[in-house]
């Protein structure tokens, strides 16, 4: 089965506006796993204005599924993934004024600062994955930097899903069958939802992981925690 790793930045976002510590985004972690998520996610930007240093810090010793610190490769950020060791990395090549990630790298022009960075968290035992647009160049530039995952853009996918989905599926499948090819394992995340996940999970070979935060904590808003994963992991199913 595909994991779902929750992302959880939104729940900070929340708690940020008011500077109390309501909502509680550790809480949230630890039931988001009691309620069947397989992993959480959180995504520290440099100014802090989600997910912030001190909560990647309590946040790891209480997750007992799968970690995952997504961002782009700066020296703090280097320096924090290293320090707290979560199962996975992912690598986000994020301006720091954008209001999300807005795009995947270009592997083939940055090849030679990926492959340092993914050798040094490597080393350090940490699973690496690469954001990338589905696209097979991409794909194949990312295998040789050495990581052990992409992850699979899906905003466009997102987009075109009521458009004609057999249509925004396409890239990703192809991407996905060089990522098959390279030995590279398959996450995919942005903009995922109720309604566009289960056929994206039934059409991409080897699916691994989806990050999902976004449509996840607000519809959440609505149905409650609990029932909002549940109705993912249903979709994954
Ligand atoms: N994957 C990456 C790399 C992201 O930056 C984000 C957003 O922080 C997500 C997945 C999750 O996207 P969404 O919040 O739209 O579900």
């Amino acid at each position: 089965m595909t994991k779902l790793s929750v992302n959880i930045n939104k729940i900070a976002t929340i708690r940020n506006a008011r500077g109390g510590n309501m909502p509680d985004v550790l809480k949230a972690a630890i039931d988001c796993e009691l309620f069947g998520a397989q992993g959480i996610t959180v995504h520290p930007r440099p100014d802090e204005r989600h997910i912030r240093y001190s909560d990647v810090y309590e946040i790891r010793p209480m997750i007992h599924t799968e970690f995952n610190i997504e961002g782009n490769p700066e020296p703090k950020f280097i320096d924090l993934v290293l320090d707290v060791k979560p199962h996975q990395v992912t690598l986000v090549p994020d301006a720091h004024d954008v209001l999300t990630s807005n795009s995947g790298w270009d592997t083939k022009r940055h090849k030679d600062f990926l492959r340092d960075v993914i050798g040094t968290f490597k080393n350090a035992g940490i699973r690496t994955s690469v954001f990338i647009d589905p696209d097979v160049e991409m794909v194949k530039h990312a295998a040789e930097t050495g990581t052990d995952r992409i992850e699979l853009y899906t905003e466009a996918y997102a987009a075109h899903y009521f458009v004609d989905r057999i249509k925004a599926i396409a890239p990703y499948l192809e991407a996905a069958k060089a990522a098959n090819a390279a030995g590279l394992g398959i996450n995919a995340g942005h903009d995922l939802d109720l309604n566009n996940l289960w056929y994206l999970n039934r059409m991409i070979p080897g699916l691994l992981e989806v990050s999902i935060g976004h449509a996840l904590i607000s519809e959440a808003l609505y149905m409650g925690l609990e029932k909002t994963i549940g109705l993912y992991l249903q979709q994954l199913r």
